[in-house]
């Protein structure tokens, strides 16, 4: 269907509408000047010429009060549809040159996003919190939680309340660094064990990552290293308890074919008390250099808590009993990984650091 049959009349297009040859050549010249313009700065020089004050076209519609009165209104009409059109089509050809520009622009200042970038180099956690963190995951996930204490501690929670009276000959062995006579920094983590039993009451299963101190340093001992505690408090706690958990933690550290051994030993602060091996990881339990032809591993220590240790905290050792470890976590680490010297953890030198 035609226009006509929607009852709109086709618009006449605008130069046959102009019977006057002046008007038609300004059209014509004007929209070729428009059309042919190639940047802005041109295109405004053409705005000027022909709709300027000194343009032809505005000449022609001043002058309408001195034409011939018959002419006024073709001129005026047609003149002004001249003015709007050649208005509107150098509105349209500045958004075009402008698009251009744009376009220009963004070519000059292509990036190209398939050439390879910089890959900054990342960093990762130390072995030691990476170890730190698998002990934990490994306890969190037999239902331990997560307790800490200060590193500068008093004489009291770090050997008195651990059963290690003064004239104690354990307390020669830990190699303390006083800060005065009451005051020291830890020399293992085991004090938590009193401050958290003294801040609650039984079922504790905690277990107690940290810094400890020690006046020692060769391959093996550094004045600074980390232990995880553990404890364990409640009615019928049993070494069998201890053995099942720690056979539980070094299958989940070493590998499932693991197997755990008990030595005796000596703690103040535990009675029983045990060290505990695990097989030897690199020869199976055969004898290789690592477990100096033993085939066992020495890991932690541990026991069943001394009444005595109830004491200072007002657990009745009739009611309660419990187990605790301590364990090195860098000797985790060495073991797991092969490390032979302790020194390497805090020499912070990126050949060793970058290999875990
Ligand atoms: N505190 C001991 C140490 O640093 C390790 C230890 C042994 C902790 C036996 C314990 C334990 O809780 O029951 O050598």
């Amino acid at each position: 269907m035609g226009l006509e049959g929607g009852g709109i009349a086709a618009q006449p297009s605008i130069s046959e509408q102009i019977s006057r040859p002046d008007l038609r050549a300004i059209y014509s010249h004007a929209m070729e000047s428009i059309a042919t313009a190639t940047d802005l700065a041109s295109l405004d020089a053409a705005r000027v010429r022909f709709l300027g004050r000194k343009a032809e076209l505005t000449a022609l519609l001043r002058s309408i009060p001195e034409l011939p009165v018959a002419e006024r209104p073709e001129v005026g009409k047609i003149g002004n549809l001249v003015r709007r059109e050649l208005e509107a089509a150098i509105e349209a050809r500045r958004e075009e040159l402008e698009a251009g520009e744009l376009m220009l622009g963004l070519e000059k200042d292509r990036v190209d996003i398939s050439l390879p970038g910089w890959t900054l180099p990342l960093g990762h956690l130390h072995l030691v919190t990476q170890t730190r963190r698998e002990i934990e995951d490994i306890f969190i996930g037999m239902g331990y939680e997560v307790a800490d204490g200060p590193e500068v501690e008093t004489d009291y929670y770090n050997f008195e309340a651990l059963n290690t009276p003064a004239d104690h000959p354990a307390r020669s062995l830990h190699d303390t660094f006083f800060v005065n006579d009451q005051v020291l920094l830890r020399t293992h983590t085991s004090p938590v064990q009193i401050r958290t039993m003294e801040r609650q009451r039984p079922p504790i299963h905690i277990i107690i990552p940290g810094k400890a101190y020690r006046r020692d340093s060769d391959a093996t001992h550094t004045p600074m290293f980390h232990q995880v505690e553990g404890l364990v408090v409640g009615e019928h706690v049993t070494l069998a308890d201890l053995k099942g958990t720690l056979e539980t933690f070094a299958r989940a550290m070493f590998g499932s074919e693991r197997q755990v051994r008990l030595r005796p030993h000596f703690f103040p602060f535990t009675e029983p008390s045990v060290e505990v091996d695990v097989s030897c990881m690199i020869c199976e339990g055969a004898g290789c250099r690592l477990c100096k032809k033993s085939g066992w591993l020495e890991i932690l220590g541990a026991g069943m808590v001394d009444p005595n240790v109830f004491g200072f905290v007002d657990y009745d050792p009739e009611v309660y009993s419990g187990f605790a470890f301590g364990m090195g976590i860098e000797r985790i680490a060495m073991l797991k990984h092969g490390v032979n010297d302790l020194r390497l953890f805090f020499e912070n030198d990126l050949r060793f650091l970058r290999q875990f």
